[in-house]
């Protein structure tokens, strides 16, 4: 039998901890899979008198990163601390070294990819990250290998656990944005402050990693833009559910064929012309918004804290992969998948043939969401008035939008000063002449309150 791969674990909170129990309980399983013993030879933490979820033998414990960056039993420092200050330090650290790093910290790789993966080809060794994306959900693997003879033309996913268990506790228990989220905090799906998980910058975080693999661009972080689902209103939930659809936190990335002035479109993702040799798509824009699915769609199907990624590839066409995004052993059981691919060699080898994050142009650029084509909802609150709807028809035709249907209910009887609700679902069109219709239709004196809209995927 081989020499065993050392591991240094750093950190051994939630995931540290499922990754110790892995390497501790089923040591011979994983052997048999590596061909060589995945070894723990040192866990460094905080605080060492801390209770912790799986019992680690004293004298590997300790506080001492650098003694364990610099241990030559160590072949495979394992960063779990989280951030991105003592983490990139630690990864630069580790891989000059000469170590090979398994990370989970997607805020890492979004922040610092190009300085790690630049540092790791210079120290030539091998940057791992399966759990950073989708926590138990293989995609980095999916997106980076199985799907390598594809062009990606379109990729959205849930990819926040805690934003999708809200907005399920809110469609299936009719609750409120402030419940669903102290339900979701109650029970640890949600942290004390969930702002990262709410406002779309963690989904953000784990699109760039994913267009990185799939388009090879290097998204700056205002190039990713977001909404998050925290002005998401029951009453939207509702509407929703009667036209058909659930709103789901959706992490998108359409691209787009350039040169034939054509825009990126959930329109045309799966059905793009014959000539439209895959070559031709340049541009690729990215966003995090709460979109209303169809609720046949697959993806409204996703429930609770899963996360799910459905890839278009011009090749293979729709695929969808699912799973638990976050928790101790899902993420933990792609961590060490990460350490027998080092184990056995391979991750080596498509680390080498990738290169991501480095200089290598494949041709796409980051633009904006303006040029997407898709289909909107718009929720008003406007004065029970004559002349209302023509107002808010003229301002959507003037940008070229037509509209596909009409919600609208009557005033309370008694009280005609009282504002309605009007709710127009729109076919095609460009997110930014939508926008701008938006802007002018807030505008109007008989509109009440800023109107609330949201993509819809059909
Ligand atoms: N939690 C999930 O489900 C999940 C899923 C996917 C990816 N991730 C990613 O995985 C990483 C770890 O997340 P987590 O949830 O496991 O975090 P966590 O529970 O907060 O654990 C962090 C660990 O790092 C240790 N640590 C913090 N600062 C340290 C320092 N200065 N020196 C030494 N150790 C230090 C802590 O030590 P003490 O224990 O002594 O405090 C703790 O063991 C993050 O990048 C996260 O984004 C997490």
């Amino acid at each position: 039998m081989s020499e065993p791969v050392g591991v240094a674990l750093l950190g051994c909170g939630t995931v540290g901890g499922g990754v110790a129990k892995l390497l501790l309980e089923h040591g011979d399983r994983l052997e048999q899979r590596s061909g060589r013993r995945l070894e723990l030879r040192r866990v460094v933490v905080r605080d060492p008198a801390k209770p912790r979820a799986v019992v680690i033998p004293p004298a590997l414990l300790s506080t001492d990163i650098a003694a364990a960056l610099h241990d030559p039993a160590v072949h495979v420092v394992v960063e779990l601390i989280g951030g991105t200050d003592l983490a990139r330090r630690v990864v630069l650290d580790a891989l000059a070294a000469g170590k090979h790093v398994v990370t989970a910290n997607k805020a890492l790789l979004a922040a610092h990819g190009p300085d790690v993966f630049e540092a790791a080809r210079k120290a030539e060794r091998t940057v791992c990250f399966e759990a950073a994306v989708a926590g138990g959900v293989p995609i980095i693997r999916a997106l980076g290998e199985s799907l390598a003879a594809n062009q990606v033309t379109a990729i959205q996913a849930i990819l926040n656990g805690t934003s999708n268990y809200i907005l399920t506790a809110m469609a299936d228990g009719g609750k409120s944005y402030a419940d669903a989220l102290a339900e979701a905090q109650r029970l640890g799906y949600a942290e004390a402050d969930p702002t990262l998980d709410v406002d779309g910058s963690d989904a953000a975080h784990k699109l760039a990693v994913l267009a990185q693999i799939a388009f090879g661009v290097t998204a700056q972080p205002h190039e990713i833009e977001r909404q998050g689902i925290e002005r998401i209103d029951v009453t939207d939930i509702r509407y929703a559910t009667e036209l058909g659809y659930t709103i789901k936190l959706l992490a998108e990335a359409w691209s787009s064929p350039s040169q034939v002035g054509k825009s990126s479109s959930r329109q045309d993702a799966g059905d793009r012309p014959d000539d439209l040799r895959p070559d031709d798509l340049k541009t690729v824009a990215l966003h995090v918004a709460p979109v209303m699915v169809r609720k046949t769609d697959m993806l409204a199907q996703v429930r609770g804290a899963y996360n799910a990624i459905q890839i278009v590839g011009d090749v293979v066409g729709e695929t969808l992969y699912q799973g638990p995004g976050a928790g101790m052993m899902p993420t933990a059981s792609s961590v060490v998948a990460d350490l027998i691919d080092l184990a056995v060699g391979r991750a080596q080898k498509t680390f080498a043939a990738a290169r991501l994050w480095s200089h290598r142009d494949r041709g796409f650029t980051v633009e904006p969401s303006e040029k997407v084509r898709s289909r909107f909802y718009l929720r008003l609150a406007v004065r029970d008035m004559p002349g209302v709807l023509a107002d808010v028809c003229r301002v959507l035709a003037d940008e070229g939008i037509s509209i596909s249907s009409v919600i609208q209910h009557e005033a309370v009887e008694g009280h005609p000063e009282q504002s309605v609700p009007l709710v127009i679902m729109t076919h095609y069109a460009e997110t930014g002449r939508f926008r701008s219709a938006v802007k002018a239709i807030d505008r109007l004196g008989t509109v009440a309150t800023p109107a609330v809209s949201y993509p819809v995927d059909d």
